[in-house]
């Protein structure tokens, strides 16, 4: 993506927080190169739609609750709950999850955070990366829900740390690695100890 978009989507269209910022300037160029093949980003906004050009070599997905904002929504969009995520896509479809600002703005409960990380992890394949953004104060830590532990593993990826916290916000990104999965081109990219199922 070239400079004046990234200042486009910084400097109008996005919220100008750390928090945001970190996940435009840090996590999603450090995730690009992995060339991730098929892409889930979680819950619209008219700011998360210029995201879809982060991955336009990628078969990027956007899946929103809400039909009013599926506007915001990319080419591939599709209406529905993330708790029920696999009675949407194919098992195994995804390479690359972001779940961001999703818990504690509808999948609130801990059974909520439960449904989800198994939907999820359905239509993950093994090795595949999901980014979790969530407030602290809005919804359990996710760290704490066992279904998350034993579908994913936390850990530190491509040199972002495997937990972000932020000194002013009480945002939090924690990354994973659906459990199973070979060494890939990912782990040479980026020296991780565990491959996903990249492309390439
Ligand atoms: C605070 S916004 C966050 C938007 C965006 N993901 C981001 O990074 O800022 C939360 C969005 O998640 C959507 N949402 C809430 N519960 C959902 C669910 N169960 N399945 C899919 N989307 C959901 C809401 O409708 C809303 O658009």
């Amino acid at each position: 993506m070239d400079a004046a978009l990234i200042s486009l989507f910084d400097g109008r269209l996005v919220p100008n927080e750390p928090d945001r910022k970190y996940l435009t300037s840090v996590i999603f160029p450090n995730l690009v190169p992995l060339e991730p093949g098929r892409v889930l980003f979680v819950g619209c906004r008219s700011y998360t739609k210029p995201y879809e050009a982060f991955f336009q070599d990628s078969e990027y997905w956007t899946l929103e609750i809400d039909p009013i904002h599926a506007k915001w929504g990319s080419k591939n969009h599709k209406t529905g709950d993330v708790r029920h995520a696999d009675s949407l896509f194919a098992p195994g479809y995804f390479d690359l999850v972001f779940l961001n600002g999703v818990l504690g703005f509808g999948v609130d409960a801990d059974d909520d955070q439960d449904m989800t990380f198994a939907a999820l992890h359905r239509i993950m394949r093994p090795g595949a990366i999901l980014l979790v953004g969530w407030n602290e104060g809005r919804c359990s830590d996710p760290l704490t829900r066992p279904t998350l532990g034993a579908a994913f593993r936390h850990q530190a990826l491509c040199g972002m740390p495997a937990r972000k916290g932020f000194a002013a916000s009480t945002h939090v990104y924690d990354l994973f690695r659906a459990v199973g999965g070979s060494p890939s081109r990912a782990d040479q990219l980026c020296g991780a100890s565990a491959g996903p199922a990249l492309r390439g």
